[in-house]
């Protein structure tokens, strides 16, 4: 079946079967950054936003996004330009070290931060539930989230 949707803002069109999983989609068809992390659900590494929702796209079906769109981590800052308030905050708050979790920590803090201007701790804490580091505790990652906030 065809897949029809737009990424980043251009349109896409694909050819999957019923248990395409979005990464798919995003990564091999359309070349974006998105990580293959756990490829089960698990760590958050392939995060990318659904109309502003965080999904897991190694998951997530592709047959789900018809008409939908779809932010891969080329959404929040082109690579010649400045880097938006979420990564800015990150790297400041010296948030990431290896790095694996930073792509999909991005996505979801940024969904976040455009619903809710103000997220409380417990609500950083509780959206990234899906994004597992194994480097920082979460502790530097939840300061930046709230440093963008003031
Ligand atoms: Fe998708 Fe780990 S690669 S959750």
């Amino acid at each position: 079946m065809k897949c029809s949707f737009t990424l980043n803002g251009r349109a896409v069109e694909a050819e999957i079967d019923g248990l395409t999983p979005l990464l798919r989609l995003v990564r091999d068809h359309a070349g974006t950054g998105t990580k293959l992390g756990c490829g089960e659900g698990r760590c958050g590494a392939c995060t990318v936003l659904v109309d502003g929702e965080p999904v897991a796209s190694c998951l997530y079906p592709a047959a789900n996004v018809e008409g939908r769109q779809v932010r891969s981590i080329e959404s929040i800052a082109a690579p010649d330009a400045p880097l938006s308030p979420v990564q800015d905050a990150l790297l400041d708050g010296g948030a990431v070290q290896c790095g694996a979790c930073i792509p999909g920590v991005v996505m979801t803090l940024t969904a976040l931060l455009e619903k809710e201007n103000r997220p409380s701790e417990e609500r950083v804490r509780t959206e990234l539930v899906g994004n597992i580091c194994r480097c920082t505790g979460y502790h530097k990652i939840v300061e930046s989230a709230l440093a963008v906030t003031t």
